[in-house]
C-alpha cells in the first residue's frame, strides 16, 4: 500500500532498495583511549536512501517538514505535565512525525493508517516509548540491574524489551539513561548505572547493543537513544530539573563518556536534558550537541528534547519567547521537538524571517527519515504493528525467567550477622510491611506498559508458592509508606504475627514513585510509620530480615545497627517475588554489589568512592583531629561502600601480583589475585580492579574501577584472575586539557569492593599524550546562535 503511495508521487525506488539499506555506518577508527577502541561512525554511503529520502525531501512543504520534527504524546500515557486532545487530528493533518506513548499492534496501525492514508505524502510515523527496564515483561529497575554488574544479563533484558516492545508497534525506546549521579536525593538516580564512570560506560554499551542488537532492519529491533545529554545527573541539591555548573574536566571526565559510548555502540539517536549546563540549557546548547556530539564524536542520528525542553527555554531566561527558543534549539542542532509544538507553530516564520534556514530544517528532516528509512518503515509502514507476534512475545515464558534471573542477579546482601540467611523452610515467618505484599511498587517507576495490578509476583505470593500450603506465614502490612503516614494502628496486628513466628521478615522502603522522574527527597530514611514499627519489633528479641526496595541509596543507619541480615531488592520487576525468594532461601547465592555509595547521612551528599583526597585527609588512627576534613557529628565514611555486597559464601584474595612493575607507555602489565570460595556454597563474586595515579599534574582521585570480573566458583574452588593494565587506563585530562598518561607511581588494588587494601605498585616509565577522540583541546567551541 505505501509503496503505492510512493510510486504514485513519483518516486522510483523500489522495495528492494528499501530492504538492502541496512547497514546504517562505516565504522572509522579515530584513537584508542581506556583501553578500549573509541570510534566515530560516519554515514555509509547509501546512493539509494540518499536518493529517496532527496527525493522525498524535495516534494515537502515547509509544513511537511516542520510536521517530521513533532513528537507528539498519545493519551494512553502521561509522562510530562502537557497533553495534546487533538494529536489524531494533528497526525491526519500531517503536522506529527513521530509519536510516544502509545502501543499495541493494534493502535499504532491505527495511528500508523492516519499517516500512511490520510496526509499527501503518507510518510510513515516513527513510535517511541520509554522501555526502560522491560516492556511488559519487566526487569529490575536500571539502578538494579547494574548491581549485577553482569553484562550479558544486562543485554539480554534490552533485547527481550526491544522484542515485546517491537511487537507492539514501537519503534524507539528512550533509553539507556546514562546519567551517571552522585546524589541519591535525586530521584532519577533510579534510571542510571549509578556512580561510577567505568560501570556506566560499559552498562551503556550493553544496553545499546541489547536494544538495536546487530541489525536496525529486523523487526525485533528498536532505535536507542542516550540520554539526558548531558550532566542531568548533577542537578544542583538533588532537586530535579536544577540547574549544574561543573568544570571541563569534570563535564568530559565523568559525565560525558557513557554519551560517547553510546556513540560508539551506534546508538540512533540522542535526548537533551533538561538541565541548564554553565549557563546554556542543555536543549541549546551549541558546545554539547554541535562541537561535541556531531564535530568531535561524528554522530550522524537524531537529536530530540525532552519533555517541552524547548518551551523550557523561556523559563530558563534564555529564550524571550517561544520563536525566540525554536530558534535557538534548531540553531544549536535539535533535530526533533517533544510534545512542546514549538517547531510545528514557529519553524515556518522562523524561516520566513531569516531566523533560521531550510538547510538546516532538510538536516534536521533528513536524518529522521534515515531512520524511518532504515527500519524499512517506507518498505512497511505496519511492519512493527504485528497482532501475531505481540500475542507470541509479550509476557513470554523464557521473558519471564530471564527476568526473574535478573532480578536475582541484581538482589545486594548488605548484612548476615550468623547466618540468618538463608532461611530454611522449616521456619515460620511472620511477613510485615507495605512491600510485602504490592504489586503495584514490585515494578517500579518506568515500567512502560507493564501491568501494575496483576502480573508482578509479589514477596507474599513467591513464598508461598516456595514453601506451599501449609507453609507458616504469618501476613500484616503493619505499616504505611506514605510520606504523611502516622497511622500506627497497624502495629498490633504485625507485632501479633511477630510473636507467632520463628523469623520476622520485613517488606520495607520506598513506594514505587518516590524514585523516578520529579521525585527528589530531602530525607533518605524510611518514609511513614515503617521505622516505628521496626522499633517495636525489635523488642520481641526474634531474627529480623530486612528485604529492602527503593530506587536510591536510603540512610538506614538503625536497620543496619538493629536488625540481622539486610537484602536489597530495589523494585524487582514482574518476577520479583520469586526472585528474592530464591535468595532468601538458597535457591539462589546472591552476587550483587553497590554501583552507587550508600551514605549514613543526607549532609554527606555528594558522597562517592572516587573523590579527591584533599590536603587534610581525615586518618581516624592519626594524632591530629581537629583540622582535618571531617564532619563533627559523623564520620566520612559511607554506610555501604560502591562495590560492596555479600555472598553467603565467603572468598579470599591473594596479595595482588604484577607481572612487572614497570609499565611503559607502549607495553601492559598484567595484575593478577587468587580467588578462593573458603565458604561451603557455590557462589559468584564481582572481582574489582582500581588504579590509583598517586601524583599528576592535576590531583587525581584516590582510586578509580578500571576492570571487574564475575567469577563463579563452587566449594573450595580457586581461580587466578587477571587484568591487562595499559597505558591508556591511566590516562587523564591534564592542565590544557590533553588527555595523557603521566610517568610515574601507581597503585593497583584488587578485590571485594571500592575500600580494599589488597594493593600492589607499579611505574610508569613514560608520559604519552594518547590521540584521542575524548581530547577537547583541539577544537574551537561556537558561541550559541
Ligand atoms: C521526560 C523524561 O525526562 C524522559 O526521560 C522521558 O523519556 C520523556 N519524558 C518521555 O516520556
Amino acid at each position: 500500500m505505501t509503496f503505492i503511495k510512493y510510486a504514485k508521487i513519483a518516486f522510483g525506488v523500489a522495495l528492494a532498495c528499501a530492504l538492502s539499506a541496512c547497514n546504517p555506518a562505516v565504522v572509522v577508527e579515530v584513537s584508542a583511549d581506556n583501553g578500549q577502541q573509541y570510534t566515530a561512525t560516519a554515514p555509509k554511503k547509501n546512493t539509494e536512501m540518499d536518493q529517496f529520502i532527496n527525493e522525498l525531501i524535495s516534494k515537502m512543504t515547509i509544513e511537511e517538514k516542520v510536521g517530521q520534527l513533532h513528537l507528539l504524546s498519545s493519551d494512553w500515557d502521561q509522562t510530562g505535565p502537557t497533553l495534546s486532545a487533538d494529536y489524531q487530528q494533528q497526525i491526519k493533518a500531517g503536522k506529527v512525525g513521530a509519536v510516544f506513548n502509545a502501543y499495541t499492534a493494534s493502535f499504532t496501525r491505527e495511528l500508523q493508517t492516519l499517516a500512511v492514508e490520510q496526509t499527501r505524502l503518507g510518510i510513515p510515523l516513527l513510535f517511541g516509548y520509554d522501555v526502560i527496564h522491560g516492556h511488559r515483561t519487566i526487569f529490575p529497575i536500571s539502578l538494579g540491574e547494574a548491581a549485577s554488574w553482569d553484562l550479558q544479563s544486562i543485554k539480554a533484558a534490552a533485547r527481550i524489551a526491544a522484542i515485546e516492545a517491537s511487537a507492539e508497534g514501537i519503534h524507539w525506546t528512550f533509553a539507556p539513561m546514562v546519567d551517571i549521579s552522585r546524589d541519591p536525593r535525586w530521584g532519577r538516580v533510579s534510571e542510571g548505572s549509578g556512580e561510577d564512570v567505568f560501570l556506566s560506560v560499559e552498562i551503556a554499551k550493553a544496553r545499546v547493543q541489547g536494544f538495536q542488537g546487530d541489525d536496525l532492519m529486523a523487526t525485533d529491533t528498536v532505535l536507542a537513544c542516550a540520554k539526558h545529554y548531558a550532566a542531568y545527573g548533577q542537578a544542583q541539591a538533588g532537586r530535579d530539573y536544577h540547574s549544574t555548573d561543573m568544570s571541563e574536566r569534570e563535564l568530559w571526565e565523568t559525565y560525558l563518556p557513557p554519551f560517547k559510548a553510546s556513540v560508539d555502540a551506534g546508538v540512533a539517536s540522542f535526548m537533551t536534558a533538561f538541565n541548564d549546563l554553565n549557563g546554556v540549557p542543555a536543549t541549546a546548547n551549541n558546545y554539547l550537541l554541535q562541537d561535541i556530539l556531531r564535530q568531535r564524536w561524528g554522530f550522524s542520528g537524531f537529536v530530540v528534547t525532552d519533555y517541552t525542553s524547548i518551551n523550557e527555554l523561556v523559563p530558563h531566561g534564555l529564550a524571550e519567547d517561544l520563536p525566540h527558543a525554536g530558534q535557538l534549539a534548531l540553531n544549536a542542532g535539535v533535530d526533533m521537538d517533544m510534545q512542546g509544538a514549538v517547531y510545528s507553530k514557529h519553524l515556518p516564520e522562523l524561516l520566513a524571517k531569516g531566523k533560521v534556514s531550510e538547510t538546516q530544517i532538510d538536516n534536521a528532516v533528513r536524518r529522521i527519515l534515515e531512520m524511518k528509512y532504515k527500519l524499512g518503515l517506507f518498505a512497511d509502514p505496519y511492519r512493527y504493528s504485528d497482532d501475531q507476534r505481540q500475542a507470541v512475545q509479550v509476557y513470554k515464558a523464557e521473558h519471564l525467567a530471564a527476568a526473574r534471573d535478573g532480578a536475582r542477579k541484581s538482589v545486594v546482601l548488605l548484612k548476615n550477622d550468623n547466618k540468618v540467611l538463608p532461611l530454611s523452610p522449616k521456619q515460620s515467618i511472620a511477613l510485615i510491611g507495605p512491600l510485602a505484599d504490592s504489586k503495584a511498587d514490585m515494578i517500579g517507576s518506568w515500567s512502560a506498559a507493564g501491568d501494575r495490578q496483576t502480573k508482578p509476583v509479589t514477596l507474599r505470593e513467591g513464598l508461598q508458592q516456595r514453601l506451599g500450603a501449609d507453609a507458616k506465614i504469618y501476613y500484616a502490612k503493619g505499616a504505611g509508606y506514605e510520606f504523611n503516614d502516622t497511622d500506627q494502628s497497624g502495629f498490633a496486628q504485625a507485632i501479633a504475627a511477630a510473636k507467632k513466628a520463628d523469623v520476622i521478615l520485613l517488606a520495607m522502603g520506598e513506594k514505587w514513585d518516590m524514585t523516578g522522574e520529579a521525585a527528589s527527597r530531602v530525607e533518605l530514611g524510611f518514609p511513614g510509620t515503617q521505622e516505628a514499627l521496626m522499633h517495636e519489633l525489635k523488642k520481641l528479641g526474634k531474627p529480623m530480615v530486612l528485604v529492602l526496595m527503593s530506587g536510591r541509596p536510603m540512610t538506614i543507619n538503625w536497620a543496619n545497627d538493629n536488625l540481622d541480615a539486610i537484602l536489597h531488592t530495589w523494585y524487582a520487576g514482574t518476577q520479583g517475588g520469586h526472585a528474592i525468594t530464591d535468595v532468601l532461601y538458597g535457591d539462589y547465592n546472591p552476587s550483587g554489589k553497590l554501583p552507587v555509595t550508600f551514605p549514613r547521612h543526607v549532609g554527606q551528599i555528594p558522597i562517592y568512592y572516587n573523590m579527591k583526597n584533599t590536603g587534610r585527609p581525615y586518618e581516624p588512627e592519626g594524632p591530629e583531629q581537629k583540622y582535618r576534613s571531617r564532619y563533627l557529628d559523623s564520620s566520612n565514611q559511607p554506610l555501604y561502600p560502591f562495590g560492596y555486597g555479600l555472598s553467603y559464601t565467603s572468598f579470599a584474595y591473594s596479595a595482588v601480583t604484577l607481572s612487572s612493575t614497570q609499565l611503559s607507555s607502549a607495553g601492559e602489565i598484567i595484575a593478577s589475585v587468587t580467588l578462593t570460595n573458603t565458604g561451603d556454597l557455590a557462589g559468584e563474586e564481582v572481582v574489582q580492579l582500581y588504579i590509583q595515579d598517586k601524583t599528576a599534574s592535576v590531583t587525581r582521585p584516590v582510586r578509580e574501577l578500571k576492570g571487574f570480573q564475575k567469577i563463579m566458583l563452587g566449594k573450595g574452588e580457586s581461580k587466578t584472575v587477571q587484568f591487562r593494565i595499559k597505558a591508556a587506563d591511566l590516562a587523564f585530562y591534564d592542565l590544557a586539557m590533553d588527555y595523557v598518561a603521566e610517568a610515574g607511581e601507581f597503585n593497583v588494588f584488587i578485590g571485594a569492593d571500592s575500600t580494599t587494601s589488597n594493593q600492589a605498585v607499579f611505574r610508569l616509565t613514560d608520559t604519552v599524550q594518547l590521540p584521542s577522540a575524548m581530547a577537547v583541546k583541539q577544537f574551537q567551541r561556537r558561541d550559541i546562535q
